[in-house]
C-alpha cells in the first residue's frame, strides 16, 4: 500500500487532537511566549493578518480585537481544527477560517501585511516552501512573525521528535534564518523568548523528563523568526 502523503498524516494528526480538546488546552500553553511576540509586532489597526496553522482560533479573535479595522485569516490543515475555531468564532465580525496548508495557501498575493504562526512551522512537510507561500502573500513592507518551542539550540525540546506522530524539523534559528533569506525575506533576525510561566514542584507529563527540565526549557524559551517584504507599501 502506498504510503499516506505528509499533508495527509498532518491533517489526520491534528484531527484527532482537535476532537480531543487538544486546540483549545494550547492557548494557555502558548500565550505566555505569544504575548511577547504581539507586544513586539505592535500592530496596527488597519492591518491585514494570517494566522498560519491556527489551530482553534485564539490567536487568530486575540489579534482581531487589535486590528479593528482589518481582516484577519487564521488557516490550518485540519479540518476539524477549523470546525472549532469557526464555531468559538462567531462574534468576531473580522475572522474567518479557512481549510488550507502552508505547501499552497489558498489565499491571492501581496494581501497580508504579516503573517504570525505558532507552534506550527517544524510540521510543515515543506518548511521552505512554506516560507515562499507566505512571502507570497505578504504585501511589500508586510512581515512574518513565526513562534516555536521546538529547535535545534534548545536541547531540552530535542526527545519531542520521538514522541510525536507525526514528521517534525528540528533546525536551529541559524538554518530558519537561511530558509527566510531564501524565501525573499530581508531583515531577518532570530531571538529567544523565555516562558515566565512558574514551574511546578513535580511534573508528571511526558514531554519532560522532570520539573528540572521544563523548568530549562521555558528559561531558555522559545524561537522567535522575523523577516520583512521589502519595499514600500507599508509605513
Ligand atoms: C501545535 S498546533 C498549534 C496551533 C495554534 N497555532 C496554537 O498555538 O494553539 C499546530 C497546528 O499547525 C497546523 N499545521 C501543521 N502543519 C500545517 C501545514 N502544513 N499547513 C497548515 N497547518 C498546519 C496543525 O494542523 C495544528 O493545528
Amino acid at each position: 500500500m502506498a504510503e499516506a502523503k505528509p499533508e495527509t498524516k498532518l491533517r489526520e494528526e491534528f484531527d484527532r487532537w482537535a476532537a480531543d480538546g487538544r486546540g483549545e488546552g494550547m492557548e494557555s500553553d502558548h500565550l505566555p511566549i505569544t504575548l511577547p511576540m504581539l507586544a513586539r509586532m505592535d500592530l496596527q489597526a488597519d492591518e491585514n493578518v494570517l494566522d498560519a496553522g491556527c489551530g482553534s482560533g485564539w490567536l487568530s479573535r486575540l489579534i482581531s480585537g487589535r486590528v479593528t479595522q482589518g481582516r484577519v485569516v487564521g488557516m490550518d490543515i485540519s479540518e476539524e481544527m477549523i470546525r472549532h475555531a469557526r464555531r468559538a468564532s462567531v462574534d468576531a465580525a473580522n475572522v474567518m477560517f479557512i481549510i488550507g496548508g502552508l505547501d499552497e495557501i489558498p489565499w491571492e498575493s501581496h494581501f497580508f501585511t504579516r503573517v504570525a504562526s505558532v507552534e506550527s512551522a517544524y510540521y510543515w512537510p515543506d518548511p521552505a516552501r512554506g516560507l515562499a507561500e507566505c512571502f507570497r502573500v505578504l504585501r511589500e513592507g508586510g512581515s512574518a512573525w513565526i513562534l516555536i518551542n521546538y529547535y535545534r539550540d534548545n536541547p531540552y525540546c530535542h526527545q519531542w521528535g520521538e514522541t510525536l506522530a507525526v514528521p517534525t524539523h528540528l533546525l536551529s534559528g541559524s538554518e530558519w534564518e537561511a530558509l527566510f533569506t531564501a524565501a525573499g525575506f530581508s531583515d531577518v533576525s532570530h531571538t529567544n523568548i523565555p516562558d515566565p510561566t512558574p514551574t511546578p514542584a513535580a511534573y508528571t507529563g511526558r514531554w519532560f523528563r522532570d520539573a528540572a527540565e521544563l523548568a530549562a526549557f521555558r528559561a531558555m524559551g522559545a524561537l522567535l523568526l522575523t523577516g520583512k517584504k521589502a519595499g514600500a507599501g507599508l509605513e
